[in-house]
C-alpha cells in the first residue's frame, strides 16, 4: 500500500551534522576546501546501493518510506559523513618489515637500508616466493582494517613483483579484491617503483622493459586505470618517469608520480607538464614545483603518517599548496616499509596536527578530493543523489572532534553501497551502548 512516497531501501535519519561534501565537480581549493556543505538534523535516503534523496528529515520522511526489508539507522544526533576515500595505497604485499622499523629506530635511513637490499627489494623477494592465495589473505585482511577504520574507496598499487609474472600475479590478486571485497578498489601499475636485483646494472634496460614489455601485458589484460612511478634520487630520474608515464597514457592509463618525497627531485613539474592524476608525497616540492601543480590543476596526494612513520619531522608544505590553489588529498601509503596503516583517521589527525590542515580541510582532502585523486568523484567522496550510498556514522556529534581525539577508532557504523558493512555498536563495541 503506498502513501504517495517512495519506497527505499536505507534511511539514515536523525543525523546531527550531516558532511555531504555536495558542491560542483572537482577538487576543492582555497575557502571552498572548508566548506563541508553540512546539513543539521539531516537524513540520507537510498535506493539499490545509491542515494536518492539528501537533506533535512522533513525534507526526506517527508518524499521518501522504508520499503519492505528496509535497513533504517538511527544516527542519534552523530556525524555522519561519505565514506573515505584513501588514494595511495601499497596494501598488497606478502610480510610486513618491523625489522627495518627497528633498525630505523636505532638510526639507520630508509635509503641506506634500500641500497643494502632492504627496502622495497626485500617485499618483492617475499612477493615473488608467495602463492596469490597467500597476497589476497594478506590484501583482503588489510582492506577489512581499512573498512572497519571507514574507508569504502581505496586506490591499490602494484609494484612489489617487478617483474612481468610478478607485476600480473599482484594486479591479478588486486583485481580478485575488487571482486571479492566490499571495499571498491581502484588499481595502479607500479612497475617502475625501484630497479629490481637482475637489472640494476642495466637501468634503462629496466625502464624500456616496464614501457615496452609490462604496460602492454598489463593493459591488454585491463588490470590497471593509473600507471605510478618512483621518482627519486637514487631511484627513477625524471627523464625514465617521463617514459614509462607516457608509455602507459599513450595505452590508457592515466599517470600519477611519487614525487619530491625524499628530495627535491623535479617530480611535481613533471606531474604538472604530463597532467598528471595526481602527484603523491611531495614533502620536498619547491615552490616552482607547487604553482606547476596549481596551475595544471593536479591533485596533490599528502601521505603524513610516511613522514611519522620515517621518523622525520619536516612535512609537507600543505597550508602553502592550499594556499596557491593545489587541490590537497590525504592518503594512508600504508605499506609494509614506509606507512603500516590502514588508518584514515589517523592520517585525519596528522594532517591537522602537523600539517596545520584544518578539520574541515582535513575531511575534504579524505573524501571529495581523494575521489578526485582517483578519478572516482562521479560516484564517491561526497553525499548526493545519484552517488553510491557510501557513508560512515561517526561516535562523535561534530567533525573537529575526528582529527581531535586520535588513535582510536571513532568510525560507529560503515555503509558501503547502501550495505551495513561494519556495525561496533551491535558487534558489542565501541561504547556497548
Ligand atoms: O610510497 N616511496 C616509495 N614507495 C613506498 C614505500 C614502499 C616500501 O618501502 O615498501 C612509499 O613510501
Ligand atoms: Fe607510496
Amino acid at each position: 500500500m503506498g502513501d504517495g512516497r517512495q519506497p527505499v531501501d536505507l534511511i539514515v535519519m536523525n543525523v546531527g551534522e550531516l558532511l555531504t561534501l555536495d558542491g560542483p565537480p572537482g577538487g576543492r581549493v582555497g575557502k571552498a576546501a572548508r566548506d563541508l556543505s553540512i546539513i543539521r538534523g539531516g537524513a540520507i535516503a537510498c535506493r539499490e546501493g545509491r542515494i536518492v534523496a539528501v537533506g533535512t528529515e522533513r525534507e526526506v520522511i517527508g518524499d521518501h518510506r522504508a520499503g519492505r526489508d528496509a535497513v533504517v539507522l538511527d544516527a542519534r544526533g552523530s556525524t555522519v559523513s561519505p565514506g573515505l576515500v584513501d588514494p595511495h595505497t601499497h596494501a598488497v604485499f606478502a610480510r610486513t618489515r618491523e625489522d627495518e622499523f627497528a633498525m630505523r629506530i636505532e638510526g639507520r635511513s630508509y635509503e641506506e637500508i634500500a641500497e643494502a637490499g632492504g627496502g622495497i627489494r626485500s617485499s618483492v623477494r617475499y612477493v615473488r616466493a608467495a602463492t596469490e592465495d597467500e597476497l589476497l589473505n594478506v590484501g583482503s585482511a588489510t582492506l577489512d582494517r581499512m573498512m572497519a577504520h571507514g574507508t569504502t574507496t581505496a586506490e591499490v598499487k602494484s609494484g612489489y613483483g617487478l617483474s612481468l609474472d610478478a607485476e600480473i600475479k599482484t594486479l591479478k590478486v588486486i583485481a580478485e579484491l575488487g571482486e571479492s571485497h566490499a571495499i571498491d578498489v581502484v588499481p595502479t601499475f607500479l612497475g617502475a617503483h625501484e630497479f629490481p636485483d637482475e637489472w640494476r646494472d642495466d637501468r634503462d634496460g629496466y625502464v624500456s622493459h616496464v614501457a615496452d614489455q609490462m604496460i602492454p601485458a598489463v593493459t591488454s589484460r585491463r588490470l590497471a586505470r593509473f600507471c605510478d612511478v618512483f621518482c627519486e634520487e637514487g631511484v627513477f630520474t625524471v627523464e625514465q618517469s617521463r617514459k614509462v608515464l607516457e608509455a602507459g597514457r599513450a595505452r590508457g592509463l592515466a599517470p600519477k608520480i611519487h614525487a619530491d618525497e625524499l628530495h627535491p627531485s623535479g617530480g611535481a613539474e613533471l606531474a604538472a607538464e604530463l597532467g598528471a592524476a595526481s602527484a603523491d608525497h611531495l614533502v620536498c616540492v619547491s615552490e616552482r614545483g607547487i604553482r606547476a601543480l596549481a596551475a595544471a590543476g593536479v591533485p596533490a596526494v599528502l601521505l603524513p603518517g610516511t613522514t611519522l612513520s620515517l621518523g622525520k619531522t619536516d612535512f609537507a608544505p600543505a597550508r602553502t599548496m592550499i594556499e596557491l590553489g593545489v587541490p590537497v588529498a590525504l592518503a594512508t601509503d600504508c605499506n609494509p616499509g614506509s606507512s603500516m596503516t590502514e588508518s584514515m583517521q589517523i592520517i585525519i589527525s596528522l594532517a591537522s596536527m602537523m600539517l596545520r590542515m584544518t578539520p574541515a580541510e582535513a575531511i575534504t582532502a579524505a573524501t571529495v578530493n581523494a575521489a578526485v585523486a582517483v578519478g572516482a568523484a562521479d560516484e564517491v567522496g561526497s553525499i548526493a543523489p545519484g552517488k553510491l550510498c557510501d557513508l560512515v556514522i561517526w561516535e562523535v556529534d561534530d567533525h573537529r572532534a575526528i582529527p581531535y581525539h586520535y588513535g582510536v577508532n571513532l568510525a560507529r557504523t560503515v555503509v558501503k553501497r547502501g550495505r551495513v558493512v561494519v556495525d561496533r555498536e551491535s558487534d558489542g563495541g565501541p561504547d556497548g551502548r
